[in-house]
């Protein structure tokens, strides 16, 4: 039984993560900005964890509460757009600092104050979502604050993955799809669930030659 760390793990593809790992028989530390709210993660093998990811000091106290546990695998997957409006005449500026916060600044507490459980483990794997957005190769424009801050996370984390060589701890990165979700729309192209299922299966397959490798949900590698 793995035990897997989710953050934004109370709805769209967090939610699924979590259920299919559970369904396969693995505990779940679901992280959730309020956890009085998370009623489809109150099942078996699933432990509910406040974490607000745009608060550092928030990430740390939970940290402090899940104590020195190996965690085999860790998922950051929760993210904010930054709001509508991301045209160089109306972005939003705090939207902006928010994003930061949450999308770029959030992952990289959280592989800090988790890194010795993860390193506990003896192979953990910790897996950022970022976006297609991300890459170079995006061929839109727009999109300033969400496109910049998961171009910031993919960045980070391959720094990491360079600084981590020498540790048990596998980096990847992850462009889940566009996604049936609240983020991506109702007519987005694949669903929650089969988002889920090409991570985890990208997880499963990562090993530590792979770190700092950018995926897609289906196993092929993105460009950056
Ligand atoms: N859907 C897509 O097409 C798509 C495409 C590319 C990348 N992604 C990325 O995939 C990941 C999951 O997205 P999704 O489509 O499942 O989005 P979603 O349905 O909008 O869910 C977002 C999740 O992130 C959590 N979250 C947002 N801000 C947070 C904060 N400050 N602290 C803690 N949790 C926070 C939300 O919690 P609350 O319920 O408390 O708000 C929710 O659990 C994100 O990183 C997103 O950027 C999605």
């Amino acid at each position: 039984m793995a035990n897997v760390l989710i953050t934004g793990a109370n709805r769209g593809i967090g939610l699924s993560l979590a259920q299919q790992y559970v369904a396969a028989g693995h505990h779940v530390i679901a992280c959730v900005r309020n956890p009085a709210a998370a009623e489809a993660l109150q099942i078996d093998n699933v432990t509910v964890e406040q974490m607000e990811m745009g608060d550092p000091a928030s990430i740390v106290a939970a940290a402090k509460r899940i104590g020195a546990q190996p965690i085999d695998i860790i998922i950051n997957n929760a993210g904010a757009t930054g709001g509508g409006a991301q045209s160089l005449d109306d972005f939003d500026i705090d939207a902006w600092h928010d994003a930061l916060n949450v999308n770029t600044i959030g992952p990289l507490i959280v592989a800090r104050e988790f890194k010795n459980n993860l390193a506990a483990s003896g192979n953990g794997k910790l897996m950022t979502v970022t976006s297609q957005l991300a890459a170079s190769t995006w061929p839109m424009g727009g999109m300033y604050i969400y496109g910049s801050t998961k171009a910031g996370v993919s960045r980070a984390f391959v720094s990491l993955s360079i600084d981590w060589k020498d540790e048990p701890i596998t980096i990847g990165l992850m462009h889940p799809g566009w996604v049936q979700t609240d983020m991506g729309g109702p007519h987005a192209e694949i669903t929650a669930d089969e988002s889920a299922s090409g991570i985890i299966s990208v997880i499963d397959g990562m090993t530590k030659a792979d770190s700092g490798n950018f995926y897609k949900w289906n196993g092929e590698q993105h460009p950056f």
